[in-house]
């Protein structure tokens, strides 16, 4: 007998889901990697209309559906309608990706109180935000991944204490949230990255030499290799997976 391979249903085939900054970076890796495996993609974008469009437009040329929408992850109210959005066409929302994030950097004395506040709109209210206005769309089988960093358990540079807080508190939402969420059947977890080549992060250049020499693997990660381990946690093999962080760093924090 011969196995069997069926190439007709890929594993998100029927699935919405919703990427928050899915422009660049990380976030596309993120909608290219959920579109190809059948999900039907919604993601938001800032500043970078055109970066969206045409991703989306590539997405649809190779056969996969996505749909960008402009909103700023700091509004409450433009990101919960962006969710909603999301869900319109089918009625639910399987699969939520809290991946739109900043760094500001700065020393203490330096650093201020309104960047202070901006690192936690958008890395830590709007992962809350978009969470609450996702959970009453998800069928049990839900999956909610935010992306993190392994700086939530290693940050061994100055001025970039309030970046590191942000995801710190990541830990504790996924946690917290795990035990909420089990009963209904949804699973939370962060993925952490290390260094991954982004706009945020250049691969080349003093500072990319500097953490590659901390790392156990010296070189930045890519967005497809984060995009893998989110590809993992929403399928149904992660369905034992939940409340946890899983770091993808190249030992950054080994
Ligand atoms: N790169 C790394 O080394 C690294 C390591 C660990 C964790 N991370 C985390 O991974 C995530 C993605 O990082 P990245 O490196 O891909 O960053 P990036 O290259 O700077 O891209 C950021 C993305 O987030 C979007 N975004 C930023 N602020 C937003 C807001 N207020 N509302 C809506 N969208 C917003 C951007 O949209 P626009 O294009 O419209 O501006 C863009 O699509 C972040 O949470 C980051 O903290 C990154």
């Amino acid at each position: 007998m011969t196995a069997t391979h069926n190439t007709t249903t890929l594993p998100f085939t029927g699935k919405t889901a919703f990427v928050t900054g899915g422009s660049r970076g990380i976030g596309a890796a993120i909608v290219r990697r959920l579109a190809r495996q059948g999900a039907h993609v919604v993601f938001t974008y800032q500043n970078s209309g055109s970066d969206a469009e045409a991703l989306a437009a590539s997405v649809r040329a190779a056969g996969g559906q996505a749909h960008a929408v402009k909103a700023d992850a700091a509004d409450a109210q433009a990101l919960s309608a962006a969710v909603a959005e999301a869900a319109r066409v089918t009625g639910k929302l399987d699969i939520l990706v809290n991946n739109a994030g900043i760094f500001l950097p700065g020393a203490i004395d330096d650093f201020s109180l309104a960047d202070f506040d901006k690192t936690l709109a958008v890395n830590v209210r709007a992962v809350f935000v978009a969470i609450k206005a996702a959970v009453p769309l998800m069928p049990s089988g839900g999956r909610i991944i935010n992306i993190g960093s392994t700086n939530a358990h290693r940050m061994p540079f100055a001025g970039a204490a309030a970046y590191a807080m942000s995801k710190s508190a990541l830990s504790g939402l996924v946690q917290g949230l795990s035990r909420d969420l089990g009963p209904r059947g949804i699973t939370i977890n962060n993925v952490e990255p290390g260094p991954v080549a982004t706009d945020m992060n250049p691969p080349t250049g003093d500072f990319a030499d500097l953490m590659h020499g901390l790392m156990a693997l010296p070189r930045h990660g890519t967005g497809e290799e984060i995009a893998g381990m989110v590809a993992y946690l929403a399928s149904e093999e992660a369905a034992f997976v939940t409340g946890a962080g899983l770091k993808i760093d190249g030992g950054f924090a080994a």
